[in-house]
């Protein structure tokens, strides 16, 4: 039977103990406090620990979000993870996720959509909900950035965090609340804008494509900052009409952060103060598809959201992606406390052999444990749209 509607039963995040401030980035890159502030708005962002994956982190979130929701895991019939960075190519960080948390029932897979991919995974579950197939879902932003990141490459390495977000949809046989107004595009006019350029099919690892970094996260910041401030604004203002609802009635907007100068150029572009902006991304830095759900959950535990409100997600991303998903909050935010009997620890299924490997990277691991930044990684200059240099080696 179909639900009357869709609705958020509950929401966690987890985000590593470990702080990289800017000023350790000083000790890595050519950069500053000053420069990184300015520009982004970012002082600090977390880093995964060396026992931490993208999964521990969304299993602890998901957990909390669950105990929110007063569900048992079991209740939970699919699970949702969007990232970007996944434990493997395969199995999917969801599966290991399933397991993690508890759940012996549901089925699970990972949704790539980049920094939209919270997002895109909501529209999903909420989708599977309304046909009456399943009564709750997990969704999960999560991302283990650090380990993707050149940091050597200034122009990205201070931007990104770890972290994880989660919300719990349920199905519910109350009207009203939930999902009103949702809008999505996908642009590939950009694809190359935002790229991880080796180790998918197009240009398989090998020695050649990690001596060239290309196994690390490449961005043009300036066309995708274009990008972003143009089309978060008309994504939002889509999202809110088709829920019927007016810009100036929204109560919240909770934007993906990337950059505070993003986030303001928003505001102004629906023509709201920047008091109706959800901004934590001076402490998290651009937790990719984490950073919705990071948000939201913040959001509704500091009180910035009360029954009845208009809630307005929203997000761009690599692809180019963006989403939005106008929604009325429903859920007595003092259920965020359930989450605090949490622990915030989380064991993933491993390989037999794997308790040897160090997944945290070399200049990474020098600056954590207080020194400078190691020699330049030789990146050769791949242009984007243009893997030539792996594809060749390949061919060979
Ligand atoms: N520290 C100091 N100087 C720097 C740094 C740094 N970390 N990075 C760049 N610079 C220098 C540049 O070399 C340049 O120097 P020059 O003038 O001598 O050439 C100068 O600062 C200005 O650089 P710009 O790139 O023009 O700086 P800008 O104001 O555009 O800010 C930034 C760069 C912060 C990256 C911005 O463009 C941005 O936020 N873009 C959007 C990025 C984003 O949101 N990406 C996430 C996408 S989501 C996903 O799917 C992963």
């Amino acid at each position: 039977m179909n639900p009357r509607s869709v609705r958020i039963s509950g929401w966690g995040m987890y985000a590593p103990e470990r702080v990289l401030t800017n000023a350790d980035l000083e000790r890595v890159v050519d950069t500053s406090d000053e420069w990184i502030r300015t520009r982004t708005g970012i002082r600090e962002r977390r880093v995964a620990a060396a026992h931490e994956t993208t999964a521990t982190l969304a299993a602890i979130a998901g957990k909390r979000a669950i105990a929110v929701a007063g569900l048992e895991p079991d209740d939970i019939d699919v699970i949702l993870v969007a990232t970007l960075t996944p434990d493997y190519w395969m199995p999917s960080t969801g599966a290991l996720v399933k397991e993690a948390i508890g759940n012996t029932r549901a089925s699970a897979m990972d949704v790539m959509a980049a920094c939209s991919g919270f997002v895109y995974a909501y529209s999903v579950a909420d989708a599977y909900l309304r046909t009456g197939a399943f009564r709750n879902a997990l969704v999960i932003g999560s991302e283990t950035l650090s380990r993707f990141l050149d940091f050597s490459d200034r122009a990205t390495c201070i931007l990104f965090g770890d972290g994880a977000g989660a919300v719990v949809l349920s199905a519910s046989e109350e009207a009203g609340g939930g999902m009103q107004g949702l809008e999505m595009t996908t642009d590939p006019d950009g694809a190359y804008m935002i790229w991880l350029p080796s180790g998918g099919s197009r240009s398989p690892a090998t020695g050649g494509t990690l001596a060239r970094g290309e196994h690390y996260v490449r961005m043009e910041g300036k066309e995708t900052y274009r990008y972003a401030t143009k089309t978060m604004a008309t994504t939002a203002l889509k999202a809110i009409e088709r829920a019927g609802w007016r810009a100036d009635e929204i109560d919240l907007f909770i934007p993906h952060q990337a950059n505070v100068r993003i986030i303001e150029s928003v505001a102004k572009g629906l023509g709201l103060p920047m008091d109706k902006m959800f901004v934590n991304l001076d402490r998290y830095g651009n937790t990719s598809a984490a950073s919705v759900g990071i948000a939201l959950a913040e959001a509704v535990d500091t009180g910035r959201v009360k029954i009845g409100d208009k809630i307005v997600l929203v997000a761009f991303g690599a692809g180019l992606t963006s989403g939005g998903i106008a929604l009325e909050w429903t859920a007595d935010p003092l259920c965020g406390e359930r989450a605090a009997a949490v622990e915030p620890v989380a064991t993933v299924r491993e390989p037999m052999d794997w308790s040897s490997v160090d997944p945290i990277p070399e200049r990474l691991r020098q600056v954590l444990e207080g020194g400078g930044g190691g020699p330049d990684v030789p990146l050769d200059d791949v242009v984007p749209g243009e893997p030539e240099p792996a594809h060749r080696e390949v061919l060979a």
